[in-house]
């Protein structure tokens, strides 16, 4: 599959009087393939505005290279073909929403009121489209700024914190409205320091972390390696014992728990206790998530931990 996203060693510096010279973002390589949705992960300041404004040539890189769609980072014609929602939008607040819409549709030099009532409709706001935009609640504005990034039908949405703020309904609405749009075909990347949302609805991620990537990767191979909690009664220690060999065991008052990667051969497990007829009480998986991946990359990547951490690209 073709690149939707691709960099190498982006860079920016910016100075500062009392820290000099500051790579906010270092050194960026980031890989992001066509209709995938990317999740760009950090904590705050961490550099993950700054580099979506290198990509879509707000702002110029101190050095490095970016391609967007193909095309080198800075070539306006791309911005037909690609959208962005920030992170903190600023709207004509006396405009109703189906005004804005149409607005922001002439500012492409069409005139389509028709694709605006559609685009509404889609973010289920027909029915508030002759209120104005100070009357909208913030998850209201996010949907209303989804819809004005589907004006030109765009191929790459670049969607900065879209859920930043937002009650968990509003979230829900936002998530459902980027899973459809991957359903069409369209390449989502967003940026996110919540980390639970964004789990939910990726295919890949980056981490990155004082402005270096410190992960990169599929999702579901950045996630491997969960555990699983097996309770067992009705069996000696003894046994326990032994098939606690590839985990960890732990005494119950009323029997045992094995605490075991869930690589492990849990089957025989299983086929061990019940020949030896004890039984198995609940088999729970403890998944990696990304929290957890997230907090162990952060620490490994702070001075005085474990060296930075390669980017493990190509997944
Ligand atoms: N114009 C600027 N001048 C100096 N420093 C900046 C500028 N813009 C952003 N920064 C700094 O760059 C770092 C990364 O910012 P940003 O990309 O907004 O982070 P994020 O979006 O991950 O929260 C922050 O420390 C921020 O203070
Ligand atoms: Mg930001």
């Amino acid at each position: 599959m073709a690149a939707a996203i691709e960099t190498k060693k982006l860079t920016k510096t910016y100075r500062s009087r009392q820290l000099g010279k500051i790579n906010v973002v270092n050194e960026l390589d980031l890989h992001v393939e066509e209709g995938e949705i990317f999740g760009f992960l950090g904590p705050n300041g961490a550099g993950k505005t700054t580099t979506i404004k290198m990509l879509l040539g707000i702002i110029y890189p101190t050095h490095g290279e970016g391609y967007v769609l193909g095309r080198e980072i800075g070539d306006m014609d791309v911005h037909r073909v690609i959208s962005y929602l920030p992170e903190r939008p600023y709207y004509y607040e006396h405009m109703t929403g189906f005004e804005l819409l149409k607005f922001y549709d002439s500012l492409f030099g069409n005139h389509d009121p028709d694709k605006c009532q559609r685009l509404l409709e889609r973010v289920n706001l027909a029915g508030d489209a002759s209120k104005t935009i100070n009357q909208y609640s913030k998850g209201m504005q996010q949907r209303v700024g989804l819809a004005q990034s589907l004006l030109n039908d765009p191929k790459l949405l670049f969607l900065d914190e879209p859920t930043g703020g937002l009650d968990p309904i509003a979230h829900r609405e936002i998530r459902d409205l980027i899973l459809s749009f991957r359903d069409e075909g369209r390449t989502v990347f967003i940026s996110s320091h919540e980390l639970s949302e964004v789990e939910l609805i990726c295919d890949r991620v980056a981490i990155i972390h004082k402005g270096e990537i410190a992960r990169q990767g599929r999702l579901t191979e950045l996630l491997k390696g969960g555990r699983i909690e097996i309770t067992l009664q009705g069996i000696d220690e003894g046994l326990a014992r032994k098939l606690a060999t590839g985990g960890t065991l732990h005494n119950l008052s009323d029997g045992y728990m094995l605490d075991m990667p869930e690589e492990e051969d849990v089957n025989a497990v299983v086929d061990t206790v019940r020949s030896a007829k004890g039984s198995i009480v609940s088999m729970v998986p403890r998944k990696k998530r990304l929290e957890d991946l997230f907090v162990e990359t952060v620490r490994a990547a702070t001075p005085g931990a474990a060296p930075k951490l390669a980017a493990e690209g190509g997944v």
